[in-house]
């Protein structure tokens, strides 16, 4: 019997991801991990935690017995720039508990990497599966610190641990975090609350994006996929698709003709777009376990406004 247990449950990947597996596993085995930020709404298993606190990692592994681990808890690029202590102790402590507890307690381990384990020495266009790794974030050295380690415990300890490096992720059913790429969340808030939205990238920074049912999907195919099609145990490159601030603003006028989008870049997060690649080369995870997007902007666009004017209560 399966029992999986969803760190970070609360989140912008969490929140999408809590639901999946309910309707896939049954909501009984499944366990959402919360800290902070938890919905009164939220129907389902709910498990009050924090994972730098080892100890009670292990108690509810223990009692629930856990046989996959969606570790998602950690903080994004921006907060962790604010707290770059706080962002080690949570992101990379946190990983180091889950990983100790899976060598023990023999779990599943998905945890995602980020395009921000790469730095401005990578080339930007079609990114490598194997390429240069320099971030000069807190929030990327914890990636390809975490990249490591997980094919550490992968090797040395036999640890069943998959990963991927999620692009910049969009979807409405969590508040945007305090990340990079969440200004193509923001925009969503901005058109439907305002009728307007100031960018804080400049409007032609390219970063590569993903559709949240599509980051939902490639995770769990990734963690269902046979052991042995799994070659990349560091974490593997995801692509989907790829937009500039201006670009995303063009396909919301589309729709909505009097948006209007300005741009006012805020230096630290411009400068930690600047850093990330343009595009990903994501054939090794095509080829290993068939990932494949299904969402291009135009599907984005619409369906974030459709989600989100039903979330906030807005009629058409
Ligand atoms: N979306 C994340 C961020 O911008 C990237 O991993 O922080």
């Amino acid at each position: 019997m399966r029992k999986i247990l969803v760190t970070g449950a609360f989140g912008l990947v969490g929140s999408d991801l809590v639901p999946e597996l309910q309707k896939r596993f049954g909501k009984e085995n499944v366990f959402a991990l919360g800290n902070k930020t938890i919905p009164e709404d939220f129907d389902g298993n709910l498990v009050r935690g924090d994972v730098t606190d080892y100890s009670s990692l292990e108690v509810i592994v223990k009692e629930d017995r856990i046989t996959d681990v969606y570790h998602l808890a950690g903080l994004l690029s921006v907060g962790s720039e604010k707290d770059p202590e706080l962002a080690w102790k949570v992101n990379f402590g946190g990983l180091k508990n889950v990983l100790d507890l899976a060598k023990i307690y023999k779990f599943k381990v998905f945890w995602p990497s980020s395009i921000a384990a790469f730095g401005p020495t990578t080339p930007k266009i079609n990114t490598p599966q194997h390429t240069s790794l320099e971030p000069t974030t807190i929030y990327g050295i914890g990636k390809v610190t975490g990249e490591l380690m997980c094919q550490y415990y992968w090797k040395r300890y036999g640890v069943d641990v998959r990963s991927l490096r999620y692009p910049g992720l969009t979807g409405y059913k969590a508040p945007p975090g305090d990340g990079t790429t969440e200004y193509s969340v923001h925009i969503f808030y901005g058109l439907l609350k305002e009728g307007r939205y100031s960018a804080f990238l400049k409007e032609n920074t390219r970063l590569p994006m993903m559709y949240i049912d599509d980051a939902i999907k490639g995770t769990i195919d990734l963690m269902e996929a046979p052991a042995e099609k799994i070659n990349v145990r560091t974490s593997y490159n995801f692509g989907a698709i790829n937009f500039t601030p201006k670009e995303i603003a063009e396909e919301i006028k589309k729709l909505y003709p009097d948006f209007v989008c300005t741009f006012d870049p805020d230096p630290v997060k411009q400068s930690i777009a600047e850093s990330w690649p343009e595009s990903i080369d994501d054939s090794e995870a095509r080829r290993d376990w068939g990932w494949k997007p299904t969402f291009d902007l135009p599907k984005m666009t619409e369906t974030m406004i459709g989600g989100l004017k039903e979330k906030l209560g807005i009629g058409s």
